[in-house]
């Protein structure tokens, strides 16, 4: 009998669904990019945008292998952004180097709703292209496909760039809450067919970025944002692929945005594992919401943990990396699978070093 060693069997596929695996797998949000020296060598040398960039296989294949070459990593996450979609249906925007996302014309009345278009599939090629090449290189390390969640995507295109506080969307969401759900359910379906071309051309895993929500209430989240991000992961539950629903500064939204449909739940430094693991967990007193379409969501059930040690310890003395990272996985077995990542990405100025150091201590650590 051959046995042939494929991705979906892979140790991060089944610690996201929750199953026994012989080590803790670990990645790195922001893994390709900046912390890179061979990848600031091949942006220098490719002389493209950031945009130009996630449009071209050839380069995002090799830009997203290189940390899986040197730091061992578990998993390959896609290069691309997630304004990319957006920009491919016709959203007017350049993503600024040390700035981000910066929208031409940002989102205020009805009529500006027309500037964002439907996204057709044929749109976003490249990332098929990519994800095929990536494919056969990457054997049976899995890929990570991701997108932005509906508010993440939505702050940029209503402040027209990034926001300490969301002032403008929140006073949109609230002043005018007809354009908000308009606005955020064309979001929500770029996101799903972004995120379906992804599946479809062969990703192990999704990981759906509301890396702001945490700037809402529970209350607000729930009635603006949780609908439309559960149509994004309802609308990829019969793919069998795994999804990974992430944000920063969400203790107080882990139940409800564990409600939202994801296999496992990203958390940021601020909460241990364990206590986020209880807050996500079985929480058969929940009143389920229906999502804006009418469609029934899913029992709650217990459901994986990533996480979270600090990124900005990467730039502390090891022995307290090593302390944290030991806790990290301590913590991490309340939960009934855990994929070991940071609280949020990678820093720029990070030590590349420190990072494959990490890869071989939560390996070492968590072997069974
Ligand atoms: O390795 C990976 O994780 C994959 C690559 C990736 C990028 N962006 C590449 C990138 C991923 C997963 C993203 C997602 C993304 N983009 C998010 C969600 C994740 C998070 O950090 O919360 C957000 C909010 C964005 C929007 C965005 N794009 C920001 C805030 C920035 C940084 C601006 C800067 O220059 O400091 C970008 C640009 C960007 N996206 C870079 C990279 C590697 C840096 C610019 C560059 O390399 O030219």
């Amino acid at each position: 009998m051959t046995s042939v060693a494929v991705p979906a069997d892979s140790v991060f596929v089944r610690a996201c669904r929750g199953e026994t695996v012989e080590h803790t797998p670990v990645w790195f949000m922001r893994q390709a990019g900046r912390s890179l020296p061979e990848y600031r060598e091949l942006r220098a040398q490719a002389g493209l945008s950031m945009l130009e960039a996630c449009r071209t296989p050839e380069l995002v294949r090799e830009i997203t292998l290189q940390p899986v070459r040197r730091h061992n990593v578990d998993a390959a996450i896609l290069y691309s952004d997630i304004v990319v979609p957006v920009a491919a249906a016709g959203v007017d925007l350049d993503i600024v180097p040390g700035t981000g996302p910066v929208v031409a014309q940002p989102i205020q009345a009805m009529a500006d709703l027309a500037r964002v278009g439907e996204l057709e599939p044929a749109q976003v090629s490249f990332v098929d292209d990519a994800i095929r090449l990536l494919l056969t290189e990457l054997g049976d390390t899995p890929l990570i496909g991701f997108a932005g969640a509906p508010f993440t995507l939505a702050s940029y295109l209503i402040e027209g760039g990034p926001s300490k506080s969301h002032a403008r969307t929140k006073a949109l969401m609230h002043g005018d809450p007809q354009l908000w759900h308009a606005l955020a359910a064309r979001l929500a379906e770029i996101t799903l067919t972004f995120l379906r071309v992804q599946v479809e051309a062969g990703v192990s895993a999704v990981q759906l970025f509301d890396s702001w929500a945490g700037a809402l209430s529970e209350a607000d989240y729930r009635t603006f944002v949780l609908p439309h991000s559960a149509h994004v992961l309802q609308g990829l539950a019969g793919t069998g692929v795994p999804r990974i629903h992430f944000g920063v500064g969400t203790g107080h939204l882990l139940p409800a945005m564990a409600e939202a449909g994801a296999d496992v739940v990203g958390v940021d430094w601020r909460t241990p594992l364990d206590e986020a693991s209880r807050l996500i967990g079985v929480r058969p007193d929940l009143v389920l919401p229906r999502a804006a379409t009418g469609e029934p969501l899913p029992e709650p059930r217990s459901r994986a943990v990533q996480g979270n040690l600090d990124p900005a310890l990467l730039l502390a003395p090891w022995d307290v990396i090593e302390h944290e990272v030991r806790r990290v996985l301590a913590e991490g077995e309340a939960a009934p699978g855990h994929v070991f990542n940071l609280g949020h990405g990678v820093p720029p100025e990070t030590d590349p070093a420190v990072l494959t150091r990490i890869v071989e201590l939560v390996h070492k650590v968590s072997m069974r």
